[in-house]
């Protein structure tokens, strides 16, 4: 592995936002509109006022430097465009100084329900908006620090669940009901609705060893979701020294994600909104 702070690593690219094509900046339009319509009552207030506040529905892919006056001003946040998933030290690296990696590519007018690798649209209107709720964005930035951290201990694995399991695809529990505030799940029109009403997936309360140890799947909606009290909740479990938790995962098996165990808190789906 290089030095994580060679030069010249960090896997920028301009954004170039003068390139796109008008059939490029459509995608985006369609895509905001059908997701904006169905997030109030799902997703959660840090989301829904981050999307307020970032106006991300100016006519088009967002400008990065546009919105980064904004982000920055907020959160010290800002958006860096990268040509597509970069290696997990230049990620962390990036996230360790408050910078999240977005691909500035958006997928085609035949792709709008499913896409692999996340595009710009995924990137920016499915994270940007949690990055600028002060708690998120502290938790954002401890995480990139604790991936610096996890590659001396080889525990990648484990903390790569933790991120898919909250930042992609974490549900919160509010008065009101579960709301989302993965990126994963408001940035798909299916998953907003499987995640929160469907009977199929499981629904658990967030315990940080167990969902370490539970695998995820890239390829499909998860079987299972799991739940915070809220985003505070999340940050104070997460800054505790993570050695002696990798130290007990090493001799631990995977619980295979569908598996419910009988400590698992488990939560109702939201009644199915009309
Ligand atoms: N506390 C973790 C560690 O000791 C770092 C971390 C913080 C990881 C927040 C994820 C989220 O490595
Ligand atoms: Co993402």
């Amino acid at each position: 592995m290089p030095p994580i702070n060679a030069p010249n690593t960090d896997w920028t690219v301009d954004q170039a936002w003068l390139s796109y094509g008008a059939d490029e900046h459509r995608v985006w339009d369609t895509l905001y509109e059908r997701q904006s319509a169905i997030l109030p009552g799902r997703a959660c207030d840090a989301f829904l006022r981050g999307l307020d506040t970032l106006n991300l529905h100016r006519g088009g892919i967002p400008d990065f430097a546009r919105l980064n006056a904004d982000l920055a001003a907020l959160t010290g946040w800002t958006i860096v465009a990268v040509p597509g998933l970069v290696p997990d030290p230049v990620f962390f690296n990036h996230l360790a100084h408050r910078r999240f990696p977005a691909g500035r590519f958006i997928r085609k007018a035949e792709q709008l329900d499913y896409l692999q690798e996340p595009d710009v649209f995924h990137d920016v209107f499915g994270h940007a908006p949690m990055l600028t709720d002060p708690v998120f964005a502290d938790y954002m930035q401890a995480y990139g620090e604790g991936g610096l951290r996890a590659g001396r201990f080889a525990q990648l694995h484990h903390l790569a669940r933790l991120y898919w399991h909250t930042v992609e695809f974490g549900l919160m529990d509010t008065p009101s009901g579960l709301r989302i505030y993965g990126a994963g799940i408001v940035s798909s029109k299916t998953e907003t609705l499987y995640a929160l009403e469907d009977r199929a997936p499981r629904r658990l309360g967030f315990k940080l060893e167990r969902l370490m140890r539970t695998p995820y799947k890239i390829d499909d909606l998860q079987p299972t979701y799991f739940v915070i009290p809220s985003l505070r909740a999340l940050l104070e479990a997460t800054l505790q020294d993570f050695g002696p938790i990798y130290a007990s995962l090493a001799g631990a098996d995977d619980i295979p994600i569908g598996v419910v165990q009988h400590d698992d808190v488990r939560f109702e789906p939201n009644p199915i909104a009309v």
